[in-house]
């Protein structure tokens, strides 16, 4: 096999050249197989069920309380990688477990018995490109379980048959939203539901794809996740690549620390119950840098780090303020309105509500062990946030809020149960005036709509492919 005579020649370089720098101490090495548990924090691509609290009836609703309205924006569930991704998989992955192999057989690298017999068994399968986003059977469970769950809390207001007028369902023009909703049904109604063609582009659930400022200012904008970039390009980032090459016996650039980083998380997240053969690569304190590194870039594009990200998030907002106004203002309205869109949607509008706010910012050179932003909480996969309404009599009414199936304390609210609807509406209130054209500078004639914006992302394919043929370009040099 040419694969195979390559690493020869692999192991032939790194034996003559890299050999001094690649041997490590073996007595510290850490075993993924050995640890009995692992370190599964890995910022978007962490499985909802390895994060996720539990919906109960006393967290959602006071004593003496009736339920009676369900507002819930969730992420879509487990997906699969994008095209390029999957392409830099079937590329890199099984040339890297060929290599690794070789080099444990030539005594180099320092993964221990288990860790390499769990490696030598992985297989890429028949993943390739035609499986591009799409959700994973996980991600199926992910919200039906979500769903099932949010029903066994709040019983009288969920666990009723389907009506157009009682439930409204919105997804995006996405397959994995769009599974991720009927999912969803399945898991509250045990069957499959009207949902009404989704809207392209989607002023309330993609609002961030209708917003010139931010689209300019951030999402087009190299320079707004400069810390972040700084933070890869830093010593953290490079050690890491160093222990990891020292690990597997095999030099590796930061493109491959990426590509391995996530065949771990992603394998994890499509099974979380098994162990995911890539993570023997990274130690927890590897996976800990490489979660600060997320961290910060989703901070600098959905976070608190550009005031334009969260300023744009309140179409949601105004959304569940029309509606529940209606409910307490006796003008009725759905008992449930379940909405399925993306992070870039979600978890701005957990910054616009002032939720995981640290009190100074993320930077590359300042990194704070103990922040409150951290999206291998609130960005998972499936991440969502379940607003409930509840009629309390002569008491007036309540607004609870979990994130995930956790409890939150709204800022402004004297219980870390939930808002007194006065509370809510004096602290949020102000977001039913949400004029998005106004807060995003869209002109009128040429509104931004982010034609599928590949372009980093190509770029980063690009990079990689570039990088491994560097690399192999090496041997017959
Ligand atoms: C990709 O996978 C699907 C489903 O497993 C299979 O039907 C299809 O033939 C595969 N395509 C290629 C190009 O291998
Ligand atoms: C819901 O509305 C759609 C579109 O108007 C209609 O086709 C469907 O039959 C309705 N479903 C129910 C259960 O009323
Ligand atoms: C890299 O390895 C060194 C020596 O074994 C260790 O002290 C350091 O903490 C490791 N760094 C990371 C980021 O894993
Ligand atoms: C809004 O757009 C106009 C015209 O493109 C531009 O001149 C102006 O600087 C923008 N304002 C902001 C705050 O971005």
């Amino acid at each position: 096999m040419l694969r195979h005579r390559l690493y020869l020649l692999v192991v032939a370089l790194i034996t003559s050249s890299v050999l001094p720098r690649v041997q490590g101490q073996r007595a510290e090495t850490y075993c993924f197989t050995d640890d009995p548990d692992p370190y599964v924090r890995f910022s978007t691509k962490t499985a909802y069920t390895l994060a996720n609290g539990e919906f109960t009836h006393e967290d959602l609703v006071p004593e003496g309380c009736e339920a009676r309205q369900a507002w819930h924006l969730m992420r879509h569930g487990t997906r699969y990688p994008s095209e390029n991704d999957i392409i830099v998989f079937t590329v890199l992955l099984p040339t890297l477990q060929d290599g690794i192999l070789l080099a444990h057989q030539d005594g180099l690298g320092e993964l221990c018995e288990g860790d390499l017999k769990l490696l030598a068994d992985w297989s890429l399968g028949d993943l390739n490109v035609s499986w591009a986003n799409v959700l994973t059977s996980q991600g199926h469970l992910d919200l039906e379980g979500l769903a099932t769950r949010y029903k066994e809390a709040i019983p009288l207001l969920l666990d009723q048959p389907f009506t157009n007028e009682s439930f409204k369902f919105r997804h995006t023009a996405t397959q994995r939203t769009e599974a991720s909703a009927r999912s969803y049904a399945q898991g509250l109604f045990g069957s499959d539901v009207y949902m009404p063609p989704p809207i392209d582009p989607d002023p309330l659930l993609k609002y961030y794809e209708v917003c010139t400022s931010y689209q300019t200012q951030v999402a087009d904008n190299p320079e707004a996740t400069i810390e972040s970039q700084l933070y890869l390009e830093g010593e953290k980032m490079a050690a890491v690549a160093t222990n990891v090459s020292r690990r597997l016996g095999i030099p590796l650039g930061l493109e491959e620390l990426e590509v391995l980083y996530d065949a771990c998380r992603f394998y994890k997240a499509w099974d979380p119950l098994a162990p995911s053969a890539w993570c023997v690569a990274l130690t927890p304190d590897d996976l800990k840098v490489l979660e600060y590194w997320q961290d910060i870039s989703y901070y600098y594009t959905n976070g608190y780090g550009h005031a334009i990200n969260y300023e744009m998030a309140c179409p949601p907002i105004q959304d569940l303020i029309e509606h529940f106004s209606a409910v307490v203002e006796g003008r009725g309205g759905p008992s449930g309105v379940f909405y399925f869109t993306h992070s870039d949607a979600v978890v701005p509008v957990m910054t616009r509500l002032g939720l995981y706010k640290d009190s100074a910012p993320l930077t590359h050179d300042q990194e704070n062990p103990d922040r409150f932003w951290r999206t291998s909480s609130h960005g998972i996969f499936a991440t969502n946030l379940a607003f409930t309404l509840s009629s309390c009599g002569a008491d007036g009414w309540w607004v609870s809020l979990a994130m995930s199936e956790h409890l939150v304390a709204l800022d402004g609210c004297a219980s870390h149960l939930g808002c007194t609807w006065e509370e809510f509406i004096a602290t949020y209130g102000y977001l039913q005036q949400c004029d998005l054209d106004a807060i995003c500078n869209n002109t009128r004639t040429g509104r931004s709509s982010s034609a599928a914006s590949g372009g980093p992302e190509l770029a980063w394919v690009e990079g990689v492919l570039h990088a491994i043929t560097k690399w192999t370009s090496k041997l017959f040099t």
